[in-house]
């Protein structure tokens, strides 16, 4: 069973996250965790909880839990994905500031070139952004906006949701049916 690292923080957009653990849990084994103000935006955006998330194969951390061992490189994390991410955790990482778990574990998947996938919702980005988006993508990090797309016609919420979650699951190496190839 595959191990990944499911980390939210302080950005808009908790539902993807929700979504995406949704359909992982009963597949890999899940480790999560949140910024403080990742919590904070459960709480306001989808009314959750961190603990809302425990379950079979999950492992759920405390974001100041530095000794975790998902803060080692020896830990074997198949991939992480960050999402939502704020530029706050972006700007961190890129610039290698480990003060908390999900930085030291972006940072360890980074050094072990293992995958790491950041889903930025920010608009419109400043120089600063671009730049540490860039740094992170140059560390071989991968940056997955939150840019749903509009030409398979999605009727609601949660098919815009759907696609932005089909795009992460497409980089896990995770079969999907949310979101076929496009054909035209
Ligand atoms: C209601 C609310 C919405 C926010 N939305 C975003 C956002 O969409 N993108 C972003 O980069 N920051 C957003 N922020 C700012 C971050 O939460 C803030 O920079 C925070 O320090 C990030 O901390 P973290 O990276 O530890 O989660 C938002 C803050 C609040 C209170």
């Amino acid at each position: 069973m595959k191990n990944i690292i499911l980390a939210i923080t302080g950005a808009s957009g908790v539902c993807y996250a929700r979504r995406l653990f949704d359909l992982l849990q009963p597949k890999v084994r899940l480790h999560v965790t949140a910024s403080e103000r990742g919590a904070e935006l459960l709480k306001l955006e989808l009314d959750m909880t961190l603990s809302d998330f425990q379950a079979d194969n999950v492992v759920v951390y405390k974001n100041n839990r530095m000794n975790a061992s998902i803060a080692s490189g020896s830990f074997p994390i198949d991939a992480m994905v960050i999402v939502p991410a704020s530029m706050g955790t972006i700007g961190r990482i890129a610039n290698g500031i480990s003060g908390t778990l999900i930085e030291r574990a972006a940072d360890v998947m980074l050094k072990e070139r293992r995958k790491l996938i950041v889903v930025p919702r920010e608009t419109p980005f400043n120089t600063v952004h671009l730049k540490n988006l860039l740094a992170l993508d140059q560390a071989g990090g991968i940056i997955l906006p939150a840019c749903p797309g509009f030409y398979n016609r999605p009727a609601s919420m949660d098919e815009l949701v759907d696609f932005v979650v089909a795009r992460i699951l497409n980089q896990l190496g995770m079969e999907q049916d949310l979101l076929p190839p496009y054909e035209p």
